[in-house]
């Protein structure tokens, strides 16, 4: 029987019922995603999932691949050393996330028997594990009607519904709606449906609507602007911190390093010395902070790194110093053949770049 009331309903079920048909047909193979039809493995899509916050499919691929040979299983995860789960992370940014991961594999291990929480609520109460993360290892990896949104999902749903309410004050919206359109059946395959038509056809530019599922009943589709939603708020731009890096190398080609403290703003990871990174950076007193005493060579070009909420801009020092001289408190020497497993963060990997780019320092007088 057909009445009024019921028409959302059917209409909202032909949405889902179209995406998951274009799933089994169009779903991106991805190193972290069970077979069709086999169950999947909740260690493997938690940490597929902590990785992919904030960062890339791209980017996550050879991480995911590196962590999973080496950490096939959570007990292996939670008995490496925390050091070792950092090195391992370096490059792949957002640094609490890997002492979060390894702080939950440790909780897993020892207090739950070795297995993951199954639903959203046990999920939350782990290191790392936010909204977003609890919803979507619930779905995924244990068939829970889990409401999934991401950014991609986001595009998807704000632009089938037309939201006009500008991100992030639409984020209610957009949820609650998603949750209209999420199905008991297969919650898990719907949510990575979802997120692969944002990645490959729910573009933010230039959407291929001719061949989405969701052309049918997409409301901005109709109104000819999809390319107008999600509508944003103007962000601002970030502010600009800056500061000096000091790249002292000794002669054997030993480079002087020292670890950032565990918490706060990559923590625990691995640096080139330098000033500290402010607004107020006053180029005239940078040298005069070089940990170590040498005939310093400024670079021409800075290194530039965004962060989450702010830009910075580095001066890079170069200095060689012979073989005899101690590392200052706090700071090691890091053998040249040794710095690429270091955990050093993006960042600083740019810092070392630019110095060995630059010829390497001047020779010590
Ligand atoms: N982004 C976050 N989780 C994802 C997943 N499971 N598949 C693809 N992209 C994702």
């Amino acid at each position: 029987m057909y009445d009024a009331l019921q028409a959302p309903l059917i209409a909202q079920r032909r949405a889902s019922t179209a995406v998951l048909d274009w799933y089994d047909r169009h779903r991106r193979v991805l190193p972290w995603r069970a077979l069709p039809g086999r169950p999947a493995d909740p260690y493997v899509v938690w940490l597929s999932e902590i990785m992919l916050q904030q960062t890339t499919v791209a980017a996550v691929k050879p991480y995911f691949t590196g962590f999973l040979a080496r950490w096939p299983t959570v007990g292996l995860l939670a008995d490496a050393p925390v050091d070792e789960v950092m090195r391992q992370w370096a490059g792949l940014g957002y640094y609490s996330r890997a002492r979060n991961l390894h702080a939950c594999a440790k909780m897993i291990a020892a207090d739950l028997n070795g297995a993951f929480p199954d639903s959203e609520a046990g999920l939350l109460a782990l290191p790392g594990i936010g909204p977003y993360t609890a919803a979507a290892i619930a779905a995924i990896a244990f068939g829970r009607r889990a409401v999934v949104v991401d950014g991609n999902v986001e595009r998807v749903i704000a632009r089938f519904f037309a939201i006009a309410e500008p991100l992030p004050a639409a984020k209610p919206a957009i949820r609650e709606r998603a949750g209209e359109l999420t199905p008991s059946e297969r919650p898990g395959d719907f949510a990575q449906a979802m997120m692969d038509l944002g990645a490959t056809i729910c573009t933010p530019r230039q959407p291929a609507c001719a061949i989405c599922p969701l052309l049918t009943g997409c409301e901005s589709r109709a109104a000819g602007s999809p390319e107008d939603f999600p509508r944003k708020r103007k962000k601002p731009p970030k502010p600009l911190r800056r500061g000096a890096a000091f790249y002292v190398r000794r002669e054997d080609g030993a480079v002087l390093v020292r670890t950032r403290a565990p918490k706060g703003l990559l923590g625990g990871m691995v640096e080139i010395p330098g000033t500290a990174w402010e607004a107020e950076f006053d180029p005239e007193r940078a040298a005069m902070q070089a940990p170590i005493e040498a005939p310093y060579r400024k670079l021409g070009a800075e290194v530039e790194h965004v962060f989450t909420h702010f830009a910075l801009r580095l001066e890079i020092y170069v200095a060689e110093v012979g073989q005899g001289q101690e590392a200052p408190a706090g700071c090691r020497w890091a053998a040249a053949r040794d710095l690429a497993d270091e955990a050093l963060p993006s960042v600083m990997r740019k810092v070392v770049e630019a110095a060995r780019r630059s010829g390497g320092p001047a020779k010590p007088t």
